[in-house]
């Protein structure tokens, strides 16, 4: 199969063909996706708060999010796999963002990372494209920052559209392939996905942008409970896996398995 690049994205946008990313953090899910054709997967820095326990993005660190990285990298034949740098691995300085992104290419085999933040973070896409490492940037509301952006607010509502897109237009500017936008108002976004000739991946971001990322746990419904506005459930993994376990516990508590035809 032939993988998922940088420019078959472009090309996609070029023609109107819609771009498809999920996260991933490990290798069946990353084999599922891919096996269904999903054009990126996303080892989001999001596993913090649905892998590891956490409440928010903050506390993963690189050394937590490589062996997802890699584990996803191995299982994905053709998808384009993207690593996230967690909080506080990329903000001190352009060469901070560099040796960590190597990290993440080196160690985990990802083919591009993704950082959060606008034009401030141009200089670190510069470096990290010019040192062999595509970037997709990450605008509207980033996660990293939710406590100087107030909590989970749409971000580029009202005279803050233009600062978001003047953020757009610096990363793309600077380096960046793609861009995501996570919860920004759909004209806003659209505007944005009109005027940039590199993708954009919309996340509460409305229909107009050039592609699409959702996280799988609410996707198909392994989290429960509330879940964000932009967010559609395709599958009740969590009804699945649910009932599963209990069967399996009747079955153990019953003396009904393992059957003759499971022993030896
Ligand atoms: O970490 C993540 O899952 C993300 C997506 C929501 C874009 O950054
Ligand atoms: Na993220």
């Amino acid at each position: 199969v032939r993988k998922v690049r940088t420019h078959h994205l472009r090309e996609m946008k070029e023609r109107g063909e819609k771009i498809t990313m999920l996260t991933a953090y490990d290798m069946y899910t990353a084999a599922t996706f891919d096996e269904a054709g999903i054009d990126m997967l996303l080892v989001g820095d999001s596993a913090s708060n649905n892998v590891l326990g956490n409440d928010t993005s903050l506390p993963i660190t690189v050394d937590e999010l490589i062996p997802m990285t890699r584990a996803v990298a191995m299982s994905a034949k053709r998808a384009m796999v993207v690593a996230d740098l967690p909080f506080g691995s990329y903000q001190a300085s352009p060469e901070q963002g560099y040796l960590t992104a190597v990290r993440f290419m080196k160690e985990a085999r990802a083919h591009c990372v993704k950082l959060e933040g606008g034009a401030e973070m141009a200089p670190v896409i510069t470096k990290l494209t010019q040192g062999g490492i595509p970037v997709v940037a990450h605008i509207g509301f980033t996660p990293q920052s939710e406590h100087t952006l107030g909590g989970y607010r749409v971000q580029g509502r009202g005279e803050t559209a233009d600062r978001i897109k003047a953020d757009a237009r610096a990363l793309q500017e600077a380096g960046a392939f793609a861009v995501v936008m996570e919860m920004v108002p759909a004209d806003v976004a659209g505007e944005i996905s009109r005027e940039l000739t590199i993708p954009t991946i919309g996340i509460g971001a409305g229909n107009q942008c050039d592609g699409q990322v959702l996280v799988w746990q609410d996707a198909f419904g392994l989290r429960t409970g509330r879940m964000a506005k932009f967010v559609k459930q395709y599958a009740d993994v969590h009804q699945a896996l649910l009932d599963g376990a209990k069967a399996y516990a009747d079955d153990v508590k019953g003396g009904s398995f393992p059957g003759p035809e499971h022993s030896f």
